[in-house]
């Protein structure tokens, strides 16, 4: 059995799929692991490293991958276009295991499906405990929030915490959080650890106890009787306009205070919500600070330039820089590949030393999106080729982003 890893080619992209640790892993598994040469230099690590934990390192991509069983990726390949990003060199009934975006590039699937490859999205992991050692969303989203918060105070020409000087007294930045997942938390979470005063808001319900029970304020609209704000996956659903508009009254009243505003907000399959409008950023200080996590999914501030760091007229600076993890990438590629090492753990008989998959597993049937050369998540089927949903077995799973130590041992 062999794992390839292949060096990360798109823009914005440092993490590595596979690290020395996670290796040794699939060593003991009885896989051999190729790797491409140089595809841990952004994230640290270097062709040695990988050769001291076993691995062979292969200067060219199609050696790497040639008779491949498992390719591990983190960003999907480029379907199109004279560079594929080594598709047409991943051998007909690989499994490649990566982020997909499956929903935003329709026709990627239909390529992997054409190439005869076995995709399985990471991002469309069920969120059943069970699954939680696998959450790749939860891993970057964690670090997504330390880092914005880390960003924006860089970018705030003034302290964080209240400090007492002879000089006199500098007072506590005030940082409010858009979003209270797991970005939003462990935002809250990093605010708070600097000095920041903190408040949050969420449509969800359920978010009001984890935001208040990390020190921060909790601003959110009423909803209507008997609305939690969320699906019964646990995600965020579209509120009606009146809901809207009421929490666009109470966020222009609270944003004009603040020094340091972190928006996370994102609704699963649609574009993110605008919480920030034009008037909002007009009543806003000069010198105070937007990171807009959500800029790769539209952005949830009107006036967010995607990629960029800009200023507006009235001097605020908004960052919605793409890809924070990535700017982690030691970190970041450490939690995705060990998510991505008890993700593959479910393909492997560790006994036997072969590949042996349960193609009825719940988390199986939510990730994978071809196979034997057709489209097969129900997702991306159209109504009439749905497959009734198999019974969920287990429940959603609480996990509140914030805690230090959550993120880097949930997947060990
Ligand atoms: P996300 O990345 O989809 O969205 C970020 C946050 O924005 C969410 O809290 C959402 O409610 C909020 N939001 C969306 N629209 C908004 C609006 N108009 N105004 C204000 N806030 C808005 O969310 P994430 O981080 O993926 O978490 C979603 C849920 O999944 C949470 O309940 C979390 O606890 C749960 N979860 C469960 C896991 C598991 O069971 N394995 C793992 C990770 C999270």
């Amino acid at each position: 059995m062999k794992i390839a890893i292949a060096k990360e080619r798109r823009p914005h992209e440092r993490r590595v799929a596979a690290t020395p640790d996670t290796i040794k892993r699939y060593l003991q598994w009885g896989f051999d692991v190729a790797v491409e040469s140089g595809a841990g230099e952004a994230a640290s690590i270097s062709d040695d490293a990988y050769r001291d934990a076993g691995a062979t390192v292969a200067s060219s991509r199609a050696e790497v991958f040639a008779n491949a069983d498992i390719v591990l990726k983190v960003q999907r390949p480029l379907a199109q276009g004279a560079d594929d990003d080594g598709l047409s060199d991943i051998p007909a009934g690989a499994y490649l295991i990566a982020l997909h975006n499956p929903y935003g590039d329709r026709d990627g699937v239909d390529a992997y499906a054409k190439h005869n490859i076995v995709a399985f999205s990471m991002e469309m992991l069920p969120r059943i405990s069970r699954a939680q050692s696998m959450d790749v969303l939860s891993s970057q989203s964690n670090l997504t929030g330390y880092k914005a918060v880390i960003d924006g105070a860089a970018n705030y020409s003034k302290a964080m915490p209240m400090l007492m000087t002879a000089a006199g007294r500098i007072n506590p930045a005030k940082v409010f959080v858009m979003g209270a997942g797991v970005a939003g938390l462990q935002a809250i979470a990093t605010a708070r650890r600097l000095g920041a005063i903190v408040s949050a808001t969420d449509v969800r319900a359920a978010s009001r106890e984890e935001v208040q029970s990390l020190g921060a304020s909790f601003i959110m609209v009423e909803a209507d009787e008997g609305d939690t704000g969320q699906t019964a996956g646990g995600y965020a659903k579209e509120m009606s306009d009146d809901y809207k508009r009421r929490q666009a009254e109470l966020i222009a009243d609270h944003i004009k205070e603040q020094d340091i505003v972190i928006t996370t907000a994102l609704i699963p399959g649609r574009a993110a919500p605008i919480l920030v409008n034009d008037d909002m950023i007009a009543s806003m200080k000069p010198g105070s600070v937007i990171v807009d996590i959500a800029a790769e999914q539209g952005g949830n501030v009107s006036q967010t330039k995607p990629g960029e760091i800009s200023v507006t007229g009235n001097g605020v600076k908004i960052l919605a820089e793409y890809n924070l993890p990535s700017r982690l990438a030691t970190d970041s590629s450490a939690l995705y590949s060990r998510n991505l090492m008890n993700f593959v753990e479910l393909l492997v008989n560790t006994e036997d030393k072969k590949l042996e998959i349960d193609w009825e597993d719940e988390i199986i049937v939510g990730t994978c999106l071809t196979r034997d050369g057709k489209v097969v998540h129900a997702a991306l089927l159209p109504e009439e080729e749905k497959a009734p949903e198999p019974a969920a077995t287990e429940d959603v799973a609480a996990d509140d982003g914030a805690s230090d130590t959550d993120s880097t041992e949930k997947g060990a």
